[in-house]
């Protein structure tokens, strides 16, 4: 464990809350993790579960470490119950409103040393700094889907984090098993940056009939060596997740490059999200998935 940090808080029970709170018990810490509601709690643990779960599944837990890591968790609909956090982890809506609102009141509620971090995949951590009064114990701790899996996490200084801050959460992510990257709070940092244009450019690249889903998702598995071509992980990262940040990072950037197609828009409008809704680039209720005629 990391030195003086012994209990995380962990706001947001979704996908990556889920997988950020998994990890953090597994490593030892103890976990609150605050939802809005009881149901989202419930929701939020029962995934965590299934998640340890798969980790077993491919050898990588048991169930004495599930049991365990699970005795380390509570949930909470309290922002006021993080207050004995030595570090708290946000993984809420990409939404800088909400975020830096409950950022705000945090701030209010936490001792002064807690170091709050932020898990945005493409907003300001700046920003979110100077919704409160420790700027210097404000950091950005970016995680992969899927968290147990995935061994990076970026750690974003922001303009205002002081070199302690960063010392103590770069400790903190060797601790949880992870391998730790620095990057400046550009938006999407350094994974966005390169992976969003890439997969926005597949989906040009499908709108302009170069190959079909299957073909373009085979040519960069098989020719480039990557897990999943770029329609799967579209589907898996999720096309309203990936629709949002292109939409931020083009904002901040204005370059065509980070602009979303209007193919992903429709998708998205359409309810089309990937895995998360059954259907996206593939159609999830077959076996294996197949691609989706998408009327291209
Ligand atoms: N714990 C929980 N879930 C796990 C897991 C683990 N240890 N390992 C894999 N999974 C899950 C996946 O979510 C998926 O779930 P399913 O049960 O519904 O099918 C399934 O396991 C897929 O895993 P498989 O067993 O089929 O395949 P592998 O284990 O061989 O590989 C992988 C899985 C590690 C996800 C690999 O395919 C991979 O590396 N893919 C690329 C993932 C990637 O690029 N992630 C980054 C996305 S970008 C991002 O997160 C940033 C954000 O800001 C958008």
């Amino acid at each position: 464990m990391s030195d003086s940090i012994t209990h995380v808080g962990v706001l947001g029970g979704g996908l990556m809350g889920a997988g950020i709170a998994q990890v953090c018990a597994y490593a030892g810490y103890h976990v609150t993790m605050r939802e809005v509601s009881d149901a989202l709690c419930a929701k939020a643990r029962v995934a965590i579960e299934k998640s340890f779960d798969k980790s077993i599944e491919k050898g990588k837990a048991t169930t004495g470490d599930k049991t365990v890591a699970l005795g380390r968790l509570s949930f909470t609909t309290e922002l006021r119950a993080l207050h004995d956090a030595q570090l708290v982890i946000e993984a809420v809506v990409e939404d800088i409103v909400i975020k830096s609102a409950m950022f705000r009141e945090l701030d209010t509620l936490c001792p002064a040393a807690t170091i709050f971090a932020s898990n945005t995949s493409s907003l300001t951590i700046t920003e979110m700094a100077a919704a409160t009064a420790r700027g210097d114990r404000f950091v950005g701790l970016h995680f992969f889907n899927p968290v147990p899996a995935m061994k990076l996490v970026e750690v974003v200084r922001a303009l205002s984090t002081s070199d302690d801050t960063v010392t103590r959460v770069t400790q903190f992510v060797a601790s949880l098993g992870k391998e730790p990257v620095a990057t400046r709070d550009n938006s999407g940092f350094i994974v966005n940056r390169l992976l969003v244009p890439y997969m926005i450019d597949a989906i040009r690249a499908l709108e302009s009939g170069v190959g079909s889903i299957a073909d373009i998702d085979k040519g960069m598995t098989l020719g480039a060596g990557h897990p999943m071509g770029p329609f799967t992980l579209l589907d898996f990262v999720g096309l309203d997740t990936t629709y949002k940040i292109a939409e931020i990072m083009f904002a901040e950037y204005r370059e065509p490059r980070f602009a979303p197609p209007p193919l992903l828009k429709r998708m998205v409008m359409a309810g089309l999200f990937g895995r998360k809704s059954g259907k996206g680039f593939y159609d999830y209720s077959q076996t294996p998935p197949a691609p989706n005629d998408l009327g291209l």
